[in-house]
């Protein structure tokens, strides 16, 4: 009997099997032999575009390898997809939405028809009233309803409605107002909610409820908290000068009692993960003001026109989803570390899980066809240099192969003394020991006694890549965080998966209620053997 195979398997593609191949020829061949192969590698492997320099000479690839990714790309038609993703089709398949988080920064001179309606006018709308609604706050033009100006601004949402604003509140710190206290609220937990507010005046707080859906068991949980210490404290009319909301569902927010006036929309076709250059990010506006904003969405725009322009062998983002998909499925690693050389990105290793795992932790195919290949890496990180008095030591020596991105900013925007230096050469240390290694006789040369010398060897051949930029403004901000977006793409397109549903959330959330019923009601459900003794020792102990 013959067996029918699914029409999208990128393992049927010619350049699939040359890479299989590829992969089986370098077995002996590490990432220091390919370093050391001569001074023009670095030059050559490292790509520039909307100002940040992507070097993937530290990768264990080849001009042959690299020649057939970019072949596995063009098999798989990913210039073809992203054009279509680009102009509106509905390619997140299993919800039937389009996927537009580029036309959030497009410039308003620009249109964009989808469905029969013009999408960038839309979105320039929102801008706008985003724009005057942050400088009525940061300008102290807007009131709280004692007539005090705003001096706490608290975002409540929780994935793509905090992660972003998050994130981003700390990479532009130096960029951001520092008259205005902002906090993020995103746990059920309720110290989350409580420890955030509890020495902040109600008369100077204002609460952006930020809910894609409206209707997110934390996100509402929290913000129902915040409105209860509020109006115990101000009385219910103050609601109107110290909640807003940013959602696509207006119905909802009415019904919470937020004013749709005060209300900041986006659409269906902004995934939660891609929405922190929507509305979702009214905490940065107010932050960076309506400038900053703009410049922000100018570097997303500026990656966006490099990854729909640029030659496939000079786009960043095709390069960093097909080193992705060499990484995964030819070199079998299975966690990419990302480790930021800048406080200031702390929390964006944080950001990326969401990004990366939940748009491409998927194991079947658009077509409901289970894939046999690995998909999506685990993504994780921490700033450098912490984690090299953390983590590092199983990155060096541990018996996992873990990918690096390390990150380095050339401009401190806090140049004291010869820190930056000291940050950079660390960060450079790292990528070459991690790529290089240190061999017994390296080690045995400097007089080590022989029975040290096994546990000082180093066996590099981490790959690694390494993102310079000129400095973390919020131009470069953006231009990353769509590099990274684009590539998320280019990996989703390769394997044909749906990159932009996240069913996998959802039973969790479902049966989180069922378990509250019993928790919290009479509700006497059982569930499986274990869950029940867990509630039955839960409920002794509480
Ligand atoms: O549970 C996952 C998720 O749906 C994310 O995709 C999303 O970013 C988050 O929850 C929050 O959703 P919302 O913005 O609708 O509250």
């Amino acid at each position: 009997m013959t067996t029918q195979l699914p029409t999208d398997d990128p393992t049927r593609t010619a350049a699939w099997t040359r890479l299989s191949s590829l992969a089986a020829g370098l077995v002996d061949t590490t990432v220091r032999d390919l370093v050391d192969a001569g001074a023009e590698r670095a030059a050559a492997l490292t790509r520039t575009g909307a100002r940040i320099h992507y070097d993937v000479s530290r990768q264990r690839v080849t001009d042959e390898v690299l020649a057939a990714l970019l072949d596995l790309a063009a098999e798989r038609d990913v210039r073809g997809r992203r054009d279509a993703m680009l102009g509106g089709a509905h390619i997140n398949s299993t919800e039937d939405r389009a996927v537009l988080h580029t036309a959030l920064r497009r410039p308003s001179t620009d249109a964009l028809a989808v469905d029969g309606v013009d999408v960038v006018s839309e979105v320039h709308e929102v801008l706008g009233r985003m724009g005057a609604f942050a400088d009525e706050v940061r300008s102290g033009d807007w009131r709280g309803s004692t007539g005090q100006r705003i001096s706490a601004v608290v975002n409540i949402g929780i994935g793509g409605s905090d992660l972003g604003p998050a994130m981003a509140h700390i990479a532009l710190e130096a960029f951001s107002t520092r008259e205005i206290d902002f906090r993020f609220v995103s746990n059920v937990d309720p110290t989350d909610i409580a420890e955030a507010i509890r020495d902040l005046d109600p008369a100077t707080t204002l609460f952006i409820v930020a809910s894609k859906t409206f209707t997110t068991l934390e996100t509402m949980t929290n913000a129902r908290a915040a409105r209860t210490w509020l109006v115990a404290a101000l009385g219910e009319e103050a609601v109107e000068r110290h909640f807003v909301a940013v959602s696509t569902n207006a119905e909802k927010v009415a019904e919470f009692g937020i004013d749709t006036a005060n209300m900041f929309g986006f659409w269906d076709w902004v995934g939660g993960r891609y929405s922190m250059d929507s509305s979702i990010g009214l905490s940065t506006m107010i932050a960076v003001g309506p400038d900053g904003f703009a410049e922000m969405l100018s570097g997303f725009h500026a990656m966006d026109a490099h990854f729909a322009t640029a030659e496939p062998a000079d786009n960043l983002p095709m390069l960093m989803g097909l080193v992705a998909v060499w990484n995964r499925d030819f070199l079998g690693i299975e966690t990419t570390a990302v480790l930021p050389y800048s406080q200031y990105l702390s929390r964006f290793p944080a950001y990326l899980q969401q990004l990366t795992m939940e748009s491409n932790g998927k194991s079947v195919r658009l077509d409901g066809t289970r894939v046999d290949y690995p998909t999506g890496a685990i993504v994780w990180g921490e700033p450098g240099t912490n984690g090299q008095h953390s983590f590092y030591q199983l990155l060096h020596q541990g018996t996992s192969t873990v990918a690096c991105d390390i990150i380095v900013v050339a401009r401190s925007e806090n140049p004291l003394t010869d820190q930056q230096d000291m940050l950079v050469a660390n960060a450079l240390a790292q990528a070459a020991v991690l790529a290089r290694g240190r061999t017994a006789e390296e080690v045995a040369a400097d007089g080590t006694p022989a029975d040290l010398v096994p546990h000082k060897v180093m066996p590099g051949n981490r790959p690694v890549s390494v993102l310079l930029v000129d400095r973390l403004d919020p131009f470069t901000l953006g231009a990353l965080v769509a590099l990274y977006e684009h590539s998320v793409f280019v990996q989703g397109a390769v394997w044909g998966i749906d990159s932009f549903d996240q069913w996998g959330v959802e039973l969790g959330k479902k049966v989180a209620m069922g378990i509250l019923g019993n928790l919290t009601g009479d509700d006497a459900a059982t569930f499986d053997p274990s869950t029940d003794a867990s509630i039955a020792l839960y409920k002794q102990l509480r």
